[in-house]
Parts: C-alpha cells; sequence; structure tokens
C-alpha cells in the first residue's frame, strides 16, 4: 500500500522540519526525491542523508518566489509525478509576527511571496507534464492562520495560505478528469521549534499534544498515493482536532 516506488516527487522547502519528513516518507516509499530548499546546503544536506539510508534523492536547491528559477529546474528534473508545496514560513522565524497596522506592504508581500506565488510557480511548472501523461498529485501545506485565522500577528501569512487553499480548490476541478488531484493540508500547532502558535492555542489541542513531520509526512504518502484517487479539492485540517467539521 502506498507504493510510490514508480514516482518523481518534488518537495519544496524539505532543507528542515516538516518538509524533511515529508521527503524522507516519501523516500521510504519508493519515491525518487528531488529536495528542494532556497538554501542549497540544506537541500544538498537532506538528499544525502536519503541517500546514506538508502533511498533516491536528488538536491534541487532554487527560490519557490522566482518563477524563472522554478521553470529552469523543473526543466532539468523532467517528469514530476507529486509536488509537494512545503515551502513557507515556519519553524525558523522567518515571518515577522506584527499587528497589521505595524506592518508594511514589504512584509506582506514577502509572506504572500512564498506562500501563494510559490505554489503558483510550482503548479505551473510541473501540471502540463501530468496532464499529459494523466497522472499527477498536487499536495499543499498550508495552516489553520488560512482556514480558521489567528490573532497571532500573521495576517499577510493567512492571506497567502488562505489565496493558496482557494487556488488549489480550482486547481483541482479544473484538472479532475485528468487523473490529477490536488489537495491540502490545513496544520495546527507543530512541534518544529516555530513559536507561531503557543499559549491557549497549545492547552486547547484535544489529543494532547503537537503535531509532528511525521504526522505531516503519513498524510503526503497517502495523498500521493494511487490509492488517494477519489480524494481533491479538499483541505485536511491535520490538527490535532482543533478545529471538527
Ligand atoms: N511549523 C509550524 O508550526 C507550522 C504550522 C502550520 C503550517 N506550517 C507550514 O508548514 C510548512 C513547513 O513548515 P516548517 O515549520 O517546516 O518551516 P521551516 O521554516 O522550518 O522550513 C521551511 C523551509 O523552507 C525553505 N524556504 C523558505 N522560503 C523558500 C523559498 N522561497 N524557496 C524554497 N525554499 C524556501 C526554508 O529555507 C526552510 O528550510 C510551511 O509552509 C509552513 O507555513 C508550519
Amino acid at each position: 500500500m502506498f507504493d510510490l516506488s514508480r514516482r518523481t516527487a518534488l518537495v519544496t522547502g524539505a532543507g528542515q522540519n516538516i518538509g524533511t519528513g515529508i521527503a524522507r516518507t516519501l523516500a521510504a516509499r519508493g519515491a525518487t526525491v528531488y529536495v528542494n530548499d532556497v538554501l542549497v546546503d540544506r537541500a544538498e544536506a537532506v538528499a544525502e542523508s536519503i541517500r546514506v539510508d538508502g533511498g533516491h534523492a536528488v538536491a534541487a536547491p532554487f527560490d519557490v518566489t522566482d518563477s524563472g528559477a522554478v521553470g529552469t529546474a523543473v526543466a532539468g528534473i523532467g517528469p514530476v509525478d507529486v509536488l509537494v508545496n512545503n515551502a513557507g514560513n515556519g519553524g525558523d522565524r522567518s515571518m515577522v509576527l506584527k499587528p497589521f497596522l505595524d506592518l508594511t506592504p514589504d512584509d506582506w508581500r514577502a509572506a504572500i511571496d512564498v506562500n501563494l506565488y510559490g505554489v503558483l510557480n510550482c503548479c505551473h511548472a510541473v501540471l502540463a507534464g501530468m496532464v499529459e501523461r494523466g497522472w499527477g498529485r498536487v499536495i499543499t501545506i498550508s495552516s489553520l492562520a488560512g482556514t480558521m485565522g489567528t490573532r497571532l500577528g500573521v495576517t499577510p501569512y493567512s492571506a497567502g495560505k488562505g489565496g493558496a487553499l482557494a487556488f488549489m480548490r480550482s486547481l483541482a476541478l479544473e484538472n479532475a478528469r485528468s487523473g490529477i488531484t490536488a489537495n491540502s493540508i490545513a496544520l495546527g500547532l507543530m512541534d518544529t521549534g516555530s513559536g507561531e502558535t503557543t499559549g491557549e492555542i497549545a492547552r486547547s489541542i484535544p489529543v494532547g499534544r503537537r503535531g509532528t513531520p511525521a504526522d505531516v509526512a503519513a498524510l503526503c504518502a497517502y495523498l500521493a498515493a494511487d490509492e488517494s484517487s477519489w480524494i481533491t479539492a479538499q483541505t485536511i485540517h491535520l490538527d490535532g482536532g482543533v478545529s471538527p467539521t
């Protein structure tokens, strides 16, 4: 079950934390994984560690916000069967936490660039090949900030994450007859060293713990597999029960 051995996967922002967990799990299921990160050293280190464990992985460093760089990189990779849009703000505190009134257009442009345009750029680069081959899986890692909202000072991040969710639903419907599924995972409080959600929210997680990269990676393995062909256009909340629907 969930055999990915014939598949090529591109995981963005896979140089640490959640993306690394996803890349490692897809490789363990047999996929050849292209490990993207904007930081070359991180991408190379993760790809090397997967190879050391017997998996197939290649570093693919590029900036997902640069559409030209994305196109060039994907052309070099060749057919991509599984795209995981994971690059975004998260554990390394690259995000500015401030009330909206204290933010500048540069702040919100940076958040929307990576969390929305990064997704569009990568999808645009891989989609034609998926349509041609009649098979594809697109998975976007989002956040409760994009579904429920939050008062933690990340309004532009919410806009980027929410925009990507809306984009993914329409992308899914537009391509549903082409063997392509497109789903999003809205994450709650994660154990990646992030200060994104603390205090009140942490105490309110029904299952009593934060999520881990392994939790996310397991769902990605399912969504990347043949077995998930009837699930598309969904936003799956992976949050320990914080947001029952
Ligand atoms: N950590 C959390 O608590 C949390 C919660 C909800 C959602 N998320 C989402 O999950 C995803 C992963 O989160 P994380 O905590 O592992 O993030 P992280 O910040 O730890 O890692 C993200 C990786 O993406 C890379 N990256 C950043 N910008 C990039 C770009 N423009 N092009 C290519 N790579 C780029 C970074 O170098 C980094 O290695 C993100 O999309 C994040 O928004 C995280």
